[in-house]
């Protein structure tokens, strides 16, 4: 590895904590924290044994939504931010399609388990079920097989479940600082922090 490569790795891995650290301290009609809720769902996907790359996916599924500046509480209002397409789009040139995808698709994800699950539903917080409605409610089955289609099924569908899971008022976890060791082993070897010129349909639409 150059100095140069280092030097990248340094600049996101700083970028990322701050972010946390920064704006995750938001709540999104959620009992916890976005940080807070971040670190939970990672936490789930390693208590179930789950690969690293999914774990990493699970940390940073809601990148988007800490960044995003509509502000908190968005689903009430009836806007969807579209958070899950501004993250990936923010990490692409930092991860591969692997950590991307579940993070891109974890709407679709909620999305795809209504129609496949009719408790799944049921079970979404208060929130969350708000949000589906904004989200375009359950897919069609056409669209659902079409999902089952995509690279990354299965991860998309389980980070989902972690997600659903990761609202968990005062539960103790790994601090964000814990990660950097899996944030640098998935970090492209050309990864780069120049922004390119067109953002995502990003600001349209939630979690
Ligand atoms: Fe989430
Ligand atoms: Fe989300």
């Amino acid at each position: 590895m150059t100095d140069t490569q280092t030097t990248t790795a340094d600049l996101v891995v700083a970028q990322i904590f701050h972010v946390f650290r920064e704006r995750g301290q938001r709540h999104y009609g959620e009992s916890v924290s976005e940080q807070e809720h971040a670190l939970q769902t990672a936490e789930f996907a390693r208590q179930y044994s789950e690969p690293d790359a999914l774990v990493l996916s699970c940390l940073l599924h809601d990148y988007g939504h800490m960044l995003h500046d509509l502000g908190e509480n968005i689903a009430e209002q009836g806007v969807d931010a579209r958070h899950e397409e501004l993250g990936a789009w923010l990490l692409k040139d930092w991860f591969p399609e692997e950590i991307l995808q579940p993070i891109r698709q974890h709407v679709a994800s909620k999305r795809y388990l209504c129609r496949r699950n009719p408790q799944y539903h049921a079970g979404l917080s208060p929130s969350s079920q708000r949000s589906l409605q904004l989200q375009g409610g359950p897919m069609s089955d056409e669209e659902a097989i079409a999902f089952e289609a995509l690279p990354f099924f299965d991860q998309c569908v389980r980070l989902r479940l972690y997600d659903d899971m990761g609202k968990v008022p005062q539960m103790p976890t790994a601090t964000i600082e814990s990660y950097e060791p899996l944030i640098r082993r998935f970090l492209k070897p050309d990864a780069t922090l120049a922004t390119p010129d067109s953002e995502p349909a990003a600001h349209r639409t939630t979690a």
